[in-house]
């Protein structure tokens, strides 16, 4: 039986911090006017101290869940998409697998810049079609504002803080993801680099000490520039393609938010009207990771997605990598939830944080009667 993997659910969200241009023109040599001319940004969403990119990717998977009605337990792979996890590890992942009690699922996170969304659809897709598994959460989420350099005006303009989610299940049911394209040119990476400041980098906890340096975003913009203008267009040309179907057939295209100019540049360049575009980067600005699953998830809401639509993810970043997905979006209306499903995942979260909490203690004391019986041994 041929296999095909469907969007089920979808979910977002984004802090409830607005910075407006306005604000930021206070504290730096900009203004609201330079910034929407060059960008398109009038604002864009920051964290709060108590969120995380792992806080934003949960409420937004949990959003995606009760919105395909999924059980945690169903739930075999769980990817989030980020340059900026909660710690290298453990995993964004793992966190998110732990708080929802996805009991069953395997779980990552994948670095690749903003095009990370588009690779792990791919990625997931792929992985259902071939039979392995049956249900994928994926997961775009980034705490931006945490990374960028707020004096610099060339960048921390351009970035905010959101996750968006998308649940992926198999169906024998023609449809869904239909080809997914990932590229890359490591040549390029200088010209996006958010460094790690680990293995590379001397942070001064090094047997030869170190020297002072911020992890923050360093961009050439001119380059990333027109990179992006050139990949937009021909990604979405290539996936199109492989997909077997033409741009007439395709009702909307949904692209990294960067820049309002890349997206008129790629529209022109494919010949089509901007309407054919989701645009929300003038509320949330560049969410990397983040932004093309909040825009559809914006799309979706606003009725700009009808039953069986194909739909365009395009994506470029950091990497150099970019990528693009074609994705058939056969969901004729938001499925009925059924209340008992809703309070059973309401019970499994609750639970799975006290067991949780249970297993750490338990770890601790096992550790415990670990150390004092190797003392004992020691005797
Ligand atoms: O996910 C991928 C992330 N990155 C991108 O998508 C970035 C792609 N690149 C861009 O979007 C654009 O290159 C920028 C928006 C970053 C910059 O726009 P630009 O039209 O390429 O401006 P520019 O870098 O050529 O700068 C023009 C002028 C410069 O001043 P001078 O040298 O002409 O006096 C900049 O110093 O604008 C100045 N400038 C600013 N002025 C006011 C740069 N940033 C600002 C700012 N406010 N925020």
């Amino acid at each position: 039986m041929q296999r095909f993997a469907h969007v089920t659910g979808w979910g977002m969200a984004v802090p409830e911090r607005i910075v407006t241009n306005a604000e930021i023109s206070k504290s730096l040599d900009t203004s609201d006017a330079w910034i929407v001319s060059h960008t398109g940004i009038h604002e864009r969403r920051v964290a709060g101290s108590r969120e995380t990119t792992g806080t934003l990717a949960l409420e937004a998977a949990e959003a995606a869940l009760e919105c395909a009605d999924v059980l945690p337990r169903q739930i075999d792979l769980i990817i989030v998409a980020t340059s900026t996890p909660d710690n290298i590890f453990p995993s964004t992942a793992c966190l998110v697998q732990d708080t929802l009690g996805a009991s069953n699922a395997g779980a990552f996170d994948l670095s690749a810049a903003c095009t990370g969304f588009i690779y792990g659809l791919g990625m997931a897709a792929n992985a259902i079609r071939c039979g392995s598994i049956d249900t994928v959460l994926v997961i775009g989420s980034e705490t931006m504002s945490r990374v960028v350099n707020w004096k610099d005006r060339a960048t921390c303009i351009l970035f905010g803080d959101g996750a968006g989610a998308f649940v992926l299940q198999a169906s024998s049911a023609p449809g869904g993801v239909l080809a997914s394209t990932m590229r890359s040119d490591g040549s390029g990476g200088a010209s996006l680099v958010l460094p790690s400041g680990n293995g590379r980098s001397p942070n001064g906890n090094g047997v030869d000490g170190g020297h002072d340096h911020h992890n923050t975003i360093t961009m050439d913009g001119k380059e990333v520039y027109r990179f992006a203008t050139k990949v937009m267009a021909s990604s979405t040309r290539e996936v199109v393609q492989a997909a077997g179907l033409s741009m007439d057939d395709i009702a909307l295209i949904v692209p990294h938010q960067a820049n309002r100019r890349i997206i008129t540049s790629a529209a022109r360049s494919l010949g089509l009207s901007e309407d054919r575009f989701v645009m929300n980067l003038d509320r949330y600005g560049n969410t990397s990771a983040a932004s093309i699953p909040i825009a559809v998830c914006e799309a979706v809401d606003q009725g700009r997605v009808r039953p069986n639509d194909n739909l365009v993810l395009v994506g470029f970043g950091g990497g150099l990598t970019w990528g693009a997905t074609v994705v058939q979006w056969n969901v004729t209306a938001k499925p009925e939830v059924s209340p008992l499903h809703r309070l059973n995942r309401q019970a499994v979260y609750g639970l799975s944080r006290v067991r949780s909490a249970v297993r750490r203690g338990l770890r601790r004391a096992e550790d415990l009667l670990g150390n004092n019986s190797t003392d004992a041994d020691k005797m």
